[in-house]
């Protein structure tokens, strides 16, 4: 960590904005594999939310790896720093007061702990986007488990490279019985009871 920093206090306070806008601001933390549909999900929710004037954002894999995170790879450690920073932009997004939604297969528990840890309680909810890998291969969205079988891609999530399942997440929505739809009125219904949107 660089020296000779100062925390700066910001003028207006999270717990400002969310008086202002009238919602709460938290990240759902979706993780699962490629193909379980953690972006389509995560849209839907968006889209749902913004209709009923919440405040929100999604931060989705593929994209981030095309600017902020271009210079990682797949390797386990770049994963891991994959995760911090998604995990810090997310605290900021937070901050401001708005409805994150985060979309990385985030393979590793602790990595998925450490995002938990930095925000305060009430602030992070872990969304397990469960779907067999035989589904998740029969989809083949992006064609990348064919790709993965015939070697074309090494260290491929459930295929040559590990994914760790959530060991205690507050939501477990399975795809392959689950449609976007209802996997969508399901986080709703949640974020309801708790008064949060
Ligand atoms: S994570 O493991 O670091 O959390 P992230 O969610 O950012 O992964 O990116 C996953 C996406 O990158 C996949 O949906 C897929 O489109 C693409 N991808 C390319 N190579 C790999 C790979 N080796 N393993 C998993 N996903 C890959």
């Amino acid at each position: 960590m660089a020296s000779n920093l100062t925390w700066h206090e910001a003028s207006i306070t999270k717990h400002e904005r969310r008086e202002k806008q009238k919602h709460h601001s938290f990240i759902l933390w979706f993780t699962g594999l490629s193909g379980s549909g953690k972006s389509t999900i995560a849209n839907q929710l968006a889209k749902a939310l913004f209709q009923k004037g919440i405040h929100t954002y999604v931060l989705d894999g593929d994209n981030i790896r095309h600017g902020l995170n271009k210079d990682l790879s797949f390797s386990d450690e770049d994963r891991k720093e994959n995760i911090r920073r998604i995990g810090e932009v997310s605290k900021l997004f937070v901050d401001s007061g708005q409805v994150v939604i985060t979309a990385f297969i985030s393979p590793f528990q602790e990595d998925r702990d450490q995002v938990r840890e930095l925000l305060d309680e009430n602030e992070f909810v872990e969304v397990y986007i469960e779907c067999p890998i035989d589904v998740c291969e029969e989809r083949d969205p992006k064609g990348l488990y064919q790709k993965a079988r015939s070697g074309e891609i090494n260290g491929f999530t459930g295929i040559d490279a590990p994914y760790e399942p959530p060991v205690n997440p507050e939501i477990t929505l399975n795809t392959a019985h689950k449609s976007v739809d209802e996997c969508v009125k399901a986080l709703i219904t949640f974020l309801e009871k708790k008064k949060w949107v």
